[in-house]
C-alpha cells in the first residue's frame, strides 16, 4: 500500500509522514530530500542553477540512499554518492535552490524513476508535491495536508531554533515560504497541487497526534492492518 502525503512547505508533512510509518509498520519515503540531494550536489560542482543538463546528469547518475540511525526505524540519514548530507541539506541555501533545481523536467524523471522503483519494493508513506498525482496516482491513500502561511513560518523558525542552526528572522521566513510555494505551484512540469481524489487536512489548529491518527484511520480503511504492538 502507498499512503501519498503531499502538501507546501512547512505543513508538517514530515513528522506527519514518519509517525504515521512508525504506527503502521510502513517504511517511508522524503522525496523532497531526494531533490535537495540533488541541489546540494549541483553547488558543490559548481553547477549554475539553470544547467539543466547538468542537473538532469546528476539525477541519473548520482545514487542517492537513506540510512537509520541505530534503534530507529524511521530512515532520517540521508546520502548521495556514499557521501552523508543529512544536515548539509537543511540549510538556507539549500532551501532556495531546490525550488529551481526540482522545477526541472529532467531532473524530475530520474527522481520520479526511483521514488516509484523504491515506492513498488512495499508497504510505504510517502511524502512530496507530486505523489499523489504524478508519482503514485493509484496510491489507496492520498493526502493533501496544508497549514495557514503564518503557522508553518512559525514552524520553520521553531525548528531551526531546535535544531541548533541559530535564529532565523520571521518575515524572512514567511516571505521565502510564499516564494516557494509560489514557484513549486506554477512550474510546469508537475506543479504542487491536491489530486481530484485526495482527502485535505488543514494542520493549523489542530494537534498533530490527531493529523497522524486521521490518516492511519484511512489507511485502515483501506485495507492496512495496524501492527498489533502499535494499537
Ligand atoms: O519537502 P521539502 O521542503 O524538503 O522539498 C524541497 C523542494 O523540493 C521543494 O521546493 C519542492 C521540491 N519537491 C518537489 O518538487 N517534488 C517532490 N515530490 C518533493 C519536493
Amino acid at each position: 500500500m502507498i499512503i501519498a502525503i503531499d502538501g507546501p512547505s512547512g505543513a508538517g508533512k514530515s513528522t506527519v509522514a514518519k509517525a504515521v510509518a512508525k504506527k503502521m509498520g510502513f517504511s517511508c519515503l522524503d522525496t523532497g530530500a531526494m531533490y535537495r540531494a540533488v541541489a546540494w550536489r549541483g553547488i558543490q560542482d559548481g553547477i549554475a542553477l539553470e544547467d539543466a543538463e547538468a542537473l538532469g546528469e546528476i539525477a541519473r547518475t548520482c545514487p542517492i540512499s537513506f540510512g537509520h540511525v541505530e534503534g530507529d526505524p524511521v530512515p532520517r540519514r540521508v546520502f548521495i554518492d556514499g557521501q552523508e548530507i543529512t544536515e548539509a541539506i537543511r540549510t538556507a541555501e539549500i532551501d532556495r535552490a531546490v525550488s529551481p533545481v526540482s522545477a526541472i523536467p529532467s531532473v524530475r524523471e530520474a527522481l520520479v524513476d526511483q521514488q516509484r522503483r523504491i515506492g513498488s519494493e512495499g508497504n510505504y508513506v510517502i511524502e512530496g508535491r507530486d505523489i499523489g498525482t504524478v508519482v503514485f496516482p493509484q496510491a489507496e491513500v492520498k493526502i493533501f495536508l496544508t497549514a495557514s502561511d503564518e503557522e508553518r513560518a512559525h514552524r520553520r523558525v521553531r525548528q531551526n531554533v531546535d535544531r541548533g542552526v541559530g535564529h532565523i528572522d520571521y518575515d524572512v521566513v514567511l516571505e521565502d515560504l510564499r516564494q516557494r510555494d509560489k514557484r513549486d505551484s506554477s512550474r510546469a512540469t508537475s506543479p504542487l497541487k491536491p489530486a481530484e481524489d485526495a482527502h485535505h487536512i488543514d494542520s493549523t489548529d489542530q494537534y498533530i497526534e490527531d493529523v497522524i491518527e486521521e490518516i492511519c484511520s484511512l489507511a485502515e480503511a483501506a485495507g492496512a492492518v495496524r501492527p498489533k504492538a502499535q494499537e
